[in-house]
């Protein structure tokens, strides 16, 4: 069976573009794949954040993975932090990562701009090397994700090829390694529609977390009469196909069925029509995360199991890379 890995970061609150560009995927894949889902708290943490705010952001986002539809009995649900791999490789992987390499990395640029020369600690540099460590702890096959992570996942993929180059082939062999390479090369998994949701305050950049306006996005657990500001004067906005696409996800029907429905609406028609369709969607997710959050005990045992399982795989790989890159073994 083929290995699938993803995860999102604890901060803020999970918005309609980690559900529809990430979470929503990855219900349809544990029915066919070996998956294991993470929270990366660790990743929370590279810029600026509340600390007293990140375990409880933390359970939130699990509760949220389990309310949506992933489930316990199929994928392993973990948190980073529990399974000390994931900082242990990304170490090891540091050292043959260039930095050329990071410094190109579009979301660093962006956030590090955003973020001011203060701000900006070395994590935030790093940062992809421990989401390569991530996913190649786990020889995944698929990751999926929105497309603002394709330059990560292209990144993953190169540091994976020189770290086999450096350390995987007939060296290794000889050192006692087990055949096949070190690490396998993964590749991304970028849904067809849903795979860059837009900001409903501007079209032009992304539904983001971060973003300071709460009406550019619509979050995961927003209550039905926040949703009042889907509005619109003018129909060559380009918010216009975000939000047609969006009502086409939700619904489940197809871009022709979509357009044939709705050409026809003005947009107070089509506001009313989207608004139902999203309370429609998102009213049994509410209900059941308010449902797992009211039993933390559940939730604690779930993330408990996820993490022992994880831990399981990526001892593994862990093992053999310190082999692999010489080290001295207990
Ligand atoms: P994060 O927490 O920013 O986002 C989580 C997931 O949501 C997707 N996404 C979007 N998709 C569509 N439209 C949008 N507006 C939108 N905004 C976010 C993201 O592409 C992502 O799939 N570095 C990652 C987390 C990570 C990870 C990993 C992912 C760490 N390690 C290993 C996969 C595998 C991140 O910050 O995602």
């Amino acid at each position: 069976k083929k290995r699938v890995v993803s995860g999102v970061q604890p901060t803020g609150l999970v918005h309609l573009g980690n559900y529809l560009g990430a979470i929503k995927n990855w219900v349809s894949l544990q029915d066919l794949y070996e998956t294991l889902f993470f929270i990366v708290d660790l990743h929370a943490i590279t810029l600026p954040y509340d600390a007293p705010q990140l375990s409880k952001a933390t359970r939130s986002t699990a509760a949220i993975y389990l309310a949506c539809g992933i489930d316990s009995s199929k994928a392993s649900i973990f948190v980073q932090s529990h399974v000390r791999a994931h900082i242990e490789l990304m170490w090891l992987l540091s050292s043959s990562t260039p930095i050329g390499w990071l410094n190109r990395m579009i979301q660093f640029k962006e956030k590090s701009r955003k973020a001011g020369d203060e701000n900006v600690g070395v994590a935030l540099l790093t940062y992809p090397v421990l989401m390569a460590s991530d996913i190649l702890l786990y020889q995944s096959d698929l990751v999926p994700v929105g497309e603002d992570q394709t330059q990560h996942l292209e990144l993953t993929r190169e540091i994976a090829e020189r770290a086999n180059n450096l350390y995987g082939g007939r060296k290794w062999k000889k050192m006692g390694g087990r055949g096949g390479s070190l690490f396998k090369v993964p590749e991304a998994l970028i849904p067809p529609a849903g795979a860059r949701v837009m900001s409903l305050t501007d079209g032009l950049s992304k539904m983001s977390k971060s973003a300071p306006s709460d009406q550019s996005r619509i979050n995961l657990l927003d209550p039905k009469d926040v949703r009042t500001y889907l509005e619109f004067d003018n129909p060559e906005r380009p918010e216009c196909s975000n939000l047609l696409s969006i009502y086409q996800i939700i619904t489940g029907k197809t871009k022709e069925e979509v357009i044939s429905e709705c050409q026809d609406m003005n947009w107070g028609t089509f506001k009313t029509t989207l608004t139902d369709a999203l309370i429609d969607h998102l009213q049994p997710i509410q209900v059941r995360y308010e449902e797992i959050m009211s039993d933390p005990g559940y939730l604690d045992n779930v993330l408990l199991e996820g993490a022992g399982k994880a831990t399981e795989i990526a001892d593994i790989t862990l093992n053999n890379v310190y082999q692999a890159m010489g080290f001295l073994r207990r």
